[in-house]
Parts: structure tokens; sequence; C-alpha cells
């Protein structure tokens, strides 16, 4: 099935996407929209700076939505009831009522696919964790430790991500939600959160700047979660503690490569002590080259609107969980 795409918002995720689209081969791009006719340059599709005039005007199947987080429930909205299957990316909204407000749309318009960009699911050492833990072989998953972090940049006080109105929340909405979104894709909805959310460093920012919390879920998973913009040297590090095992996914791969390579390694439970095996056993490591985690979840949502599957990778539902869980970390 070919798909009429636009594309709002063509900065670098709008960038990303549409080289993504055009790989995958189902998707025809229709028209483009940014505030900032130079996005654009050198871009043969339709041109429109005004998402609204570009929604009324376009005949369309598919709307992608990479602007700021600010016009994010808006354009969901109204894509929704134009009857386009809309692609969000993260996060659904600045706040837990904007994913709430997407959600009814959404109920209403059950014709329409809806999904948001939870792209860190789609990488390999995610996909590879999560078939390793669905096996059973390293027992049932007990209690996790998610830590990912970044330094910030010379210009983050005045990058948009910076502006409360554009942005809604500091680390933890733009960052830390992928960590979030991955304990809550292993562990399942958390019912019981502490945190404690700071500015530590980025005082000009005026919003988090570190974000900790300690998640449990109705049947007693614990995990810990910190996200910081104060990691001045990059980390992304997951640890899944399971009855029988551990997994630890650290690095993760990104056009910079700045969080280290990609690696995922496990070990089995051996309290053999005489062969040395205590506290040291025998570890299986998986090292990741590439980063296809946008292919795959590009396709994820053409096979969802072909083949009308029920359930997804951030869908309206995994949104205002993980929205919720963020406002409870925010109180
Ligand atoms: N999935 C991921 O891993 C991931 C990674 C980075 C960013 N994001 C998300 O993608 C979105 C865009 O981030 P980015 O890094 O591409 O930022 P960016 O600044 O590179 O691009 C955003 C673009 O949107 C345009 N824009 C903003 N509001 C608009 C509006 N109302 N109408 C038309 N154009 C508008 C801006 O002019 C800009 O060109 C954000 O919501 C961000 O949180 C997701």
């Amino acid at each position: 099935m070919r798909l009429k795409t636009v594309i709002l918002g063509f900065g670098k995720m709008g960038k990303i996407r549409y080289r993504a689209l055009k790989a995958h081969g189902s998707f025809d791009v229709v028209a483009l929209c940014d505030l900032d006719p130079k996005n654009l340059d050198g871009y043969s599709e339709r041109q429109f700076a005004d998402w609204q005039d570009c929604l009324n005007t376009v005949d369309c199947d598919v709307v992608f939505v990479c602007t700021y987080n600010n016009s994010i429930p808006d354009i969901v909205c109204r894509a929704l009831e134009k009857g386009c299957h809309v692609f969000a990316e993260k996060p659904p909204g600045k706040t837990l009522e904007d994913a709430q407000r997407m959600q009814k749309v959404a109920e209403r318009t059950p014709q329409c696919i809806l999904k948001f960009g939870f792209n860190h699911r789609f990488h390999a050492s995610v996909i590879e964790a999560k078939a390793l833990l669905d096996s059973g072989i390293l027992g049932s998953l007990v209690c996790a430790r998610g830590v990912y972090g970044k330094a910030g940049s010379r210009d983050f006080p005045s990058q948009w991500r910076s502006d409360k109105t554009l942005a809604g929340g500091g680390i933890l909405l733009d960052q830390g939600i992928h960590m979030l979104d991955l304990l809550y894709y292993f562990m399942g909805p958390f019912t019981h959160i502490q945190s404690e959310v700071d500015n530590l460093v980025w005082k000009d920012i005026r919003m988090e700047d570190n974000a900790f919390a300690l998640l449990k879920t109705q049947d007693n998973k614990v995990a810990s979660f910190h996200s910081s913009a104060t990691q001045w040297q990059h980390k992304f590090q997951l640890e899944l503690i399971c009855s029988q095992g551990y997994i630890s996914l650290d690095g993760f791969n990104t056009s910079t490569q700045s969080y280290g390579q990609e690696t995922l390694s496990y070990v089995k439970k051996d309290l053999l002590e005489e062969t040395g095996k205590l506290g040291n056993p025998a570890k299986y490591v998986y090292i990741f080259e590439n980063d296809n985690s946008w292919a795959l979840e590009i396709d994820e949502f053409h096979q969802a609107i072909c083949r009308k599957r029920d359930t997804w990778n951030g869908n309206a539902t995994d949104a205002v969980n993980i929205m919720s869980f963020i406002a409870q970390i925010y109180r």
C-alpha cells in the first residue's frame, strides 16, 4: 500500500524521518512544512510554513509530526480528525493532559493509527534483551537500573529544548523519557514512584538538569532511574537483574557515537565458589555495529496501517502511561 505522506517540522528529526520513509519505499512524501523556509531548501516536495495551511490544502494519508513539543498535541488531534494516520515524535506533548487529549481523539478515530516515536525500543541491544527475557533462560526480571545522560552543549541554554513554553520540561522530558519508556517496556506500569528532580548546574535553563526516581510495579519489581544533563561523559546503561541471571546494555549507537558502542552482555547465575565463578560467571557479549531503529520503527508503523494490527509500540496508551509516570516524578 502506498501512502501519501506529509512531514511537519523539518529539522533534525524531520530529515531523519524523511530519509527513513524514502528508504522504506511505501511512503510518497508529498509535502514538507517548517516555520523556517531555509530548512526546506533543496527539497522538491510542496512546501509550507504553516502546518494548518498544509493540512487544509494537501490530500494525504499519513502525517509525521517532528515539530517542537508544544505543537505536537494540536497537530496530532487535527491530523487524526482529518482521517490521517499519525506518527508523532516523543514526548507526547508537554503534559499528561496533552497525552490524554490526544488519546481521546485517537479513541474517536479508531480507523487511524497513532504512534509516538519511542525509537529506543527498536535498537538492536533492546530487541535482543527483550528476546532474552522472553526466552525465560534468565528466570524472571526482578529489578533494574537505568542511567541516561548527556552533557548539554555550549548553546544548550539558548536551544528550544531549554525554553519551557516550547519544550515543557528539561532533560527528563527530552532524553530521560526514552529510558523511562524502556523500564516500562520491560517491567510493566509503575504504581509507586518516589523522586528527586533538581537543577544542579545549568542554572540558566530554569528546568531540571537531573531527575532521579525509584519506581515500583504492582508485582513489586523495582527500578532505579537517573536522567542527567550533567553527564559530561555521555552514558547509556540499562541493567536488568533476573532471578537466574543478569543483562547489561552499555553504550548506544547514535549519529555521534558519543555514548560508546552499543553492547549487550549477559551472565547466568553461577554460585559454584570452588570453580571461581562466584560473582564472575561466564559472560556472553554481543556488539552491535549499526543503528537500524529508524527503519524498523517506520516499518512497524506501516504494518500497523496495512494489517490493521491491534497493538504497536508507542500507542496512545503507552503515551498516557509514560506521561503519567513523568507527571508523578515532577510532583
Ligand atoms: N525519537 C528520538 O529519538 C528523538 C530525537 C530527537 C528529537 N526528538 C523529538 O523530535 C522533535 C523535533 O526535534 P528536533 O531535534 O528535530 O528539533 P529541530 O530543532 O532540529 O527541528 C524542529 C523543527 O521544527 C520546526 N517547527 C517547530 N514548530 C513548528 C510548527 N509549529 N510548525 C512547523 N514547523 C515547526 C522548527 O522550525 C525546526 O526546524 C521534538 O519533539 C523532539 O523531542 C525525538
